[in-house]
């Protein structure tokens, strides 16, 4: 526990990387740094300067951190995996072009979860090949649109079988995966927790004979794989240590029934830091636990090593990424607790609203002021649960600072709403000194884009 001592003592700075921080093990991205006006800097961009040149709230992405979860990623699965491998970006954390060619230009593949996901990553430049569709209840169009591209479908349920089988043919076989729950338990947050039994996602493995049968006579479905995800912000490494085990023990399953799948995919679900007290294993630690279970497991088993592969979202671009806000007003409630509120909230980071996730924040242009004050951020949103992060440690801030939340690259763009009405923020990536446009601010304009007022109710002037 901190003193009340050691706490005040406390500044901006004490989030700063040191050189050997692992990506998802740091709250500030790995370029941060404090210039000499005692403000934030990523990616070599003064933050104050970023929010003055392209507006606030600002999600601010910096490519280096990105970059170097991917090759983290990569390099360590290549290196400790005997067979062949492959890194898949999750990018339900973060769909957009920019990220999209970014994690692409990096060698990785796609786990994409709807038509929009397929349609994102498709006009990055990626290929059909390198793109995964998964979804607990994928609609026809959205099936036939992923089979006519070419991309691999991970078929989660008996409906999916049925409908994909109608539109693939056996001249044009559909490239499928199975879903599976594996029963699995971790220690996450309920909502995102996925691998146990009583799970919406992926079928019951004592289905497995039945789907396999069905399979068997159904040319027009080429099984070549095998999944299972377990959940989300996991801190421990038994969970897929296990997890390693079970998938291969279906593996010979499959193999049993005349089936060569050649991979196995063991989701994602590595943890990251949001607050000081979170401790996940580091991408490095992680990846090479899900690779030597899964050797391991296939040696025991005497069989092939199977395509590895895994799927992180969260852990890959998490800490890439940080929000700006302007603080604006504040009230003192007398004895009970002081509100300071920022320009934006549950419309750009519905996280603590929906699960209760805890952020740590600085003020960017006060980065070696202590943290003397105890302030309960809240959005601006009409809605009393808007608050940003509740009892937050700060310096004394005034209207016009600019309070950076940390660790926002992952499910904040991605989960925003225009609730309010409030235009969803823009976002720039960072690198060496330049900052580009990644996704435009939403106007007013913007928000009536899709409205239509019929001819009977538009208002006739007097
Ligand atoms: N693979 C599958 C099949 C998944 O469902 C997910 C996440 C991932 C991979 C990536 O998991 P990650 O590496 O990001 O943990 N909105 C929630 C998180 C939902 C996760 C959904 N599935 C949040 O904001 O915490």
């Amino acid at each position: 526990m901190l003193t009340t001592e050691t706490q005040s003592s406390q500044t901006g700075r004490q989030y700063l990387p040191t050189e050997t921080t692992a990506p998802n093990q740091s709250l500030l991205p790995l370029t941060a740094q404090v210039n000499p006006y005692d403000r934030l800097e990523v990616g070599g961009c003064d933050v104050q300067d970023l929010v003055n040149q392209w507006g606030s709230p600002l999600y601010i992405l910096d490519e280096e951190t990105l970059r170097t979860a991917c090759r983290q990623y990569r390099d360590t699965l290549y290196s400790t995996y005997p067979g062949e491998s492959q890194v898949i970006y999750a990018s339900k954390a973060w769909s957009c072009l920019a990220v999209c060619a970014m994690v692409g230009s990096e060698g990785l593949g796609f786990d994409v979860v709807s038509g929009g996901e397929v349609y994102t990553t498709l006009q990055a430049g990626i290929s059909p090949e390198d793109i995964y569709l998964h979804g607990n209840n994928k609609s026809a169009e959205e099936l036939k649109y992923a089979y006519e591209q070419g991309c691999t479908i991970i078929i989660d349920n008996w409906l999916e079988l049925h409908l994909l089988s109608e539109v693939a043919t056996e001249n044009n076989p559909a490239q499928i995966m199975l879903r599976l729950t594996p029963g699995i338990e971790c220690h996450t947050h309920e909502y995102i927790r996925t691998g146990h039994i009583d799970s919406k996602f992926g079928f019951d493995p004592s289905q497995l004979p039945e789907v396999f049968t069905f399979l068997q006579k159904h040319p027009q479905l080429n099984l070549i794989g095998l999944h299972a995800h377990i959940g989300s912000q996991i801190f421990e490494r038994q969970p897929h240590q296990d997890l390693g085990g079970v998938l291969v023990n279906w593996l010979q399953t499959a193999l049993d029934y005349g089936f060569k799948p050649q991979i196995l995919n063991v989701g994602g679900g590595l943890g990251m830091r949001y607050t000081e007290q979170d401790d996940p294993p580091s991408i490095k630690e992680w990846t090479q636990t899900v690779a030597q279970s899964v050797a391991k497991a296939c040696e025991d088993q005497g069989l092939d090593y199977p395509k590895l592969i895994c799927e992180p979202g969260r852990s890959l671009i998490g800490t890439a990424c940080i929000t700006a806000y302007t603080v604006g007003s504040r009230k003192v409630v007398p004895d009970i607790r002081t509100y300071i509120a920022v320009d934006g909230g549950m419309s750009d980071n519905p996280r603590p609203i929906t699960y209760e996730s805890v952020y740590r924040a600085v003020i960017a242009n006060k980065m070696s002021a202590a943290a003397n004050e105890t302030v309960t951020v809240a959005g601006k949103h009409c809605e009393s649960g808007d608050v940003v992060i509740p009892d937050a440690r700060l310096p004394q801030t005034e209207a016009g600072d600019i309070l950076v939340v940390m660790g926002t690259g992952a499910y904040n763009y991605s989960m925003a709403s225009n609730y309010n009405r409030i235009g969803r923020p823009a976002a720039v990536v960072v690198n060496q000194g330049e900052s580009y446009l990644i996704i435009e601010r939403e106007n007013y304009q913007d928000l009536l884009r899709k409205d239509r007022l019929p001819d009977r109710l538009v208002r006739k002037s007097q």
